[in-house]
């Protein structure tokens, strides 16, 4: 038996050089799995966790690659199955928020943010699902053939005025996931989200830096508190690890219960 849950195995975490991917990638390595750290800027912060990590006794190696272009995409996945043979862990993670009042929105802000949220995924998703078709079960390593963990959002099923591109996005991130999960079971394939709602990240920081923006803030969040990101790497860990094995298809969200809508405690 591993001692370790996610002991032999390799990942790849997209976006993984800041905030939640960031946290997935540290916790992932904390579990046992290789990582591979995708970023586009900032190579030395990518540099610095693959550093951490190998500190700690593990093992990482960082790939710059902008996910929404399908040639980089491939080029990663070759560049990652050259080194280490294979994956088994795809925490598809990258994405962005381009906010703008609905109709002063460009074209150009949706297309980047369903470009890079949404087909982001769909094409590191492809390339990670070759190899798992290609590799199949094996079951010293998993129970299953592959594991994916889409980083969706509250915003997946809340509606959120001032960020239609955004939620359009974490809204198809749902159908990807599902309609992947139905069509990749029988494959022994995994697909599943994590919903984090506000987590303490650079993608939220207007929302959490005064104390004025955190205390309106809270109000949305039931149990009280701002997320971190390592409360959304403990979740990555366990969807992809074989304690999960009979999950798939799930959005787990992990938002201190913003999807409750709170507002109905006192109200409706
Ligand atoms: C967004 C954050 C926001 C949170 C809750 C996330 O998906 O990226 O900006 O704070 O949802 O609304």
């Amino acid at each position: 038996m591993p001692t370790l849950p996610l002991q032999n195995q390799k990942a790849l975490v997209t976006g993984a050089n800041s905030g939640i991917g960031e946290a997935c990638a540290r916790a992932l390595a904390e579990a046992g799995a290789a990582v591979v750290i995708n970023y586009v800027t900032h190579p030395e912060a990518a540099q610095k966790i693959v550093a951490d990590i190998a500190a700690a006794g593990g093992q990482a190696m960082a790939i710059a690659a902008d996910v929404s272009n399908e040639s980089q995409v491939e080029a990663m996945f070759a560049q990652m199955l050259g080194a280490w043979g294979t994956i088994d862990i795809l925490i598809n993670n990258a994405g962005l928020q381009d906010d703008a009042p609905f109709d002063q929105m460009t074209l150009a802000q949706w297309n980047k943010v369903i470009g890079i949220n949404l087909t982001g995924q769909f094409l590191c998703a492809r390339s990670a699902v070759r190899e798992f078709l290609r590799r199949g079960v094996v079951p010293e390593v998993s129970a299953a053939a592959g594991k994916i963990v889409c980083m969706s959002s509250v915003h997946e099923t809340i509606p959120w005025g001032g960020h239609v591109n955004y939620a359009s996005s974490k809204g198809g991130i749902l159908q990807l996931m599902k309609s992947m999960a139905q069509e990749l079971a029988p494959k022994k394939i995994r697909v599943n989200s994590i919903g984090p709602g506000a987590i303490k990240t650079p993608i939220n920081r207007s929302a959490w830096e005064t104390p004025e923006a955190l205390k309106s803030l809270l109000t949305l969040i039931p149990d009280g508190r701002i997320g971190l990101p390592e409360d959304i790497g403990r979740a990555a860990v366990w969807l992809a690890s074989d304690a999960s094995d009979y999950v798939t298809g799930q959005t787990l969200f992990v938002d201190g219960g913003m999807t409750l809508y709170p507002g109905f405690a006192t109200g409706g």
